[in-house]
């Protein structure tokens, strides 16, 4: 290992939080609840902020960062704020030049393809980081008794953007590096799992109460691949993160074939998309891991949402029933909030979660 996590000195305690009960395995009182891509636009009021400002820039700006994270906190009642950031944040702090263009996602200025262009990536220095720290430490401050999460994107995904030079459908680039130049596509993950070790070390330092590692295109890999070119550095980064004794969640889409080796990779909850029940889930990642607790988030369907109610209804309730097969249960989407959903029905699920 070369780097290790600074200590989360900075750290709350939040005994009775329903998201950090639930994390440990525990069923609290009241099911837990929150939603990735809860924060953006959905909200009008997110709309109204962000306006002017690129994505990048909003991330780096840390008044409008905590503002941003906290508007679906105080809208939807949820059980967790999710840090408003990017998961391309810590290469744009390193100096790697990209942009996230509004309808497409990231885009990188020039894509990384050979063992040269590996070598000349710049390190990420943790000062470069300063405006998340401040963002982290205006957050703790604000939101009381509710948790904060902190998230990185995984080597892997991280690596698609890189050498694809922006999102993909295929991954065509990225799997002929990896089959092609193994060597080149190890020294590549390696350098970006030092880079998302440095990201969630400062925001561990500056007190998130818990961390998500997106791995979200994993699914685009076989078991095979996913065993030999992902998963070795996404256990070293979740390795990193033990002495902080935050919780860890790990989440990927369209990796139902996946789950008992995301489960090995050592996070404490399994995040699961719409396509696998939890109930089947649960089998899956108890084969896998059959010491300690299974723990999932997920995994409402985000197109459901807009379905209508009583639809949305139907199969929350659903999701809830079979998410009692796991020891415990964070409720969450399958993926992001889309766009277009309305605000009101994610109000109405915190609700439904809430009236249990
Ligand atoms: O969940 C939250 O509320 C926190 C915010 C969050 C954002 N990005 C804000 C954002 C999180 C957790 C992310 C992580 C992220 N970014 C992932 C992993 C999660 C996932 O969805 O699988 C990925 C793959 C990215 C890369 C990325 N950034 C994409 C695909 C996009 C969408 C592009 C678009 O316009 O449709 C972005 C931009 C982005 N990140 C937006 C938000 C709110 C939209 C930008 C905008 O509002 O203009």
């Amino acid at each position: 290992m070369t780097k290790s996590t600074a200590p989360a000195t900075a750290r709350r305690l939040l005994p009775d939080a329903p998201l950090l009960l639930a994390a440990r395995g525990e069923r609290p009182n009241r099911l837990p609840v929150w939603f990735m891509r809860q924060a953006g636009r959905s909200l009008p009021e997110y709309r109204e902020l962000r306006a002017d400002q690129p994505m990048l820039q909003a991330c780096m700006t840390p008044e409008l960062t905590c503002e941003i994270t906290l508007q679906p906190v105080r809208r939807h009642g949820v059980d967790a704020a999710i840090l408003f950031s990017d998961i391309m944040v810590p290469l744009h702090a390193a100096g790697v030049e990209l942009d996230i263009v509004p309808g497409t996602g990231p885009v990188m200025e020039r894509p990384i393809r050979s063992a040269s262009d590996v070598m000349a990536l710049p390190v990420l220095e943790p000062e470069a980081l300063e405006p998340v720290a401040a963002a982290v430490r205006l957050l703790v401050a604000e939101l009381g008794r509710t948790p904060l999460i902190g998230f990185a994107g995984a080597p892997f995904t991280l690596a698609s953007y890189l050498v694809e030079g922006g999102p993909s459908r295929h991954h065509e680039r990225t799997k002929a590096l990896m089959h092609s130049a193994p060597d080149v596509w190890h020294a590549l993950l390696d350098r970006l799992a030092d880079l998302t070790l440095t990201f969630l070390g400062v925001q561990a330092a500056a007190g998130v109460d818990a961390v998500q590692l997106f791995d979200s295109w994993a699914g685009a890999l076989s078991e095979r691949e996913y065993r030999r070119f992902a998963l070795p550095h996404s256990a070293r980064v979740l390795a990193g993160l033990a002495g902080t004794g935050l919780p860890r969640i790990h989440f990927g889409v369209g990796t139902g074939e996946l789950l008992g080796a995301m489960a090995q990779a050592g996070a404490d909850v399994v995040g699961v998309d719409w396509r696998v029940p939890l109930d089947v889930a649960a089998q899956r990642v108890r084969a896998a891991r059959p010491h300690g607790p299974v723990v999932l988030q997920g995994n409402l369907d985000p197109a459901v949402l807009l379905a209508g109610w009583p639809a949305i209804e139907a199969q929350a309730r659903r999701v809830i029933d079979e998410g009692s097969a796991a020891d415990a249960h964070v409720l969450n989407l399958g993926h992001g909030v889309l766009p277009e959903t309305d605000p009101d029905m994610l109000t109405r699920v915190v609700e439904l979660a809430h009236s249990r």
